[in-house]
């Protein structure tokens, strides 16, 4: 999938507005519910981060961190940063700066497993030792298989229409806890942690 190509001016702009919103609802509970997450990070990039608004709230939590937000050239060229938020245009692709931790939402369910594998190595390489604090964190949905453990149909209903959502527009899809672990251990990683956070998405913590 070509973003550049989709997000022209206009739906761009509506598109990341939306995403905004969501990230502004979203961090606001991460950030209570599962604060311990960016504890002991002073570094961290924020990978296919869009206009920043997760960023910043990050950073309003924890002043002291240092983000950069990675997004497509033409989505960052304009933006503002700050003293301690700083927008890259690059292709993650290619390469992804060094922090203490790669965080990225939302962006998984957008691409295939090839393309997913293909960004975690850049994720790896970009982070230090698990010793040393490096890991990514991936802010997502995990689809619950298991009808006895499934805790709400509305959620359950929700992760699959995007299920279907991301299969039509993307060729993508939302992945089970089963998916995501071979995704990990394909790209190199030898460890994760999940946490459900709020409606159907969870953050997934993945450690080298
Ligand atoms: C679904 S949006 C998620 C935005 C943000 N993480 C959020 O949750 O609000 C996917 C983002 O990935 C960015 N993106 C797509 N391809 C990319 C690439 N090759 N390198 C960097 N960013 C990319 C898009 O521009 C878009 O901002």
């Amino acid at each position: 999938m070509c973003w550049s190509r989709i997000l022209t001016p206009e739906f761009g702009k509506n598109f990341h507005d939306a995403m905004a919103n969501d990230s502004h609802v979203l961090m606001s509970v991460i950030l209570n519910e599962g604060k311990g997450v960016f504890d002991n990070l002073k570094s961290l990039v924020d990978v296919g981060g869009g206009t920043g608004t997760t960023a910043h709230a990050v950073v309003r939590a924890f002043p002291h961190l240092h983000c950069m937000v990675l997004d497509l050239p033409n989505v960052v060229a304009n933006l503002q940063g700050t003293a301690n938020v700083v927008f890259i245009g690059s292709d993650m692709f290619e390469s992804i700066p060094r922090a203490d931790a790669v965080l990225l939402k939302f962006i998984f369910h957008d691409w295939s497993d090839t393309d997913c594998v293909r960004i975690l190595k850049r994720c790896r390489e970009a982070i230090p030792s698990r010793e040393e604090g490096g890991k990514v964190i991936i802010i997502d949905a995990v689809i619950e298989e298991d009808k006895n453990k499934q805790e709400d149909d509305l959620i359950t209903e929700t992760q699959l229409l995007f299920d279907i959502m991301m299969m039509a527009i993307h060729n993508a899809k939302q992945r089970t806890e089963k998916e995501w672990e071979r995704l990990f251990l394909e790209s190199g990683f030898t460890d994760y942690k999940i946490t459900r956070v709020h409606g159907f998405r969870s953050f997934i913590e993945v450690y080298p």
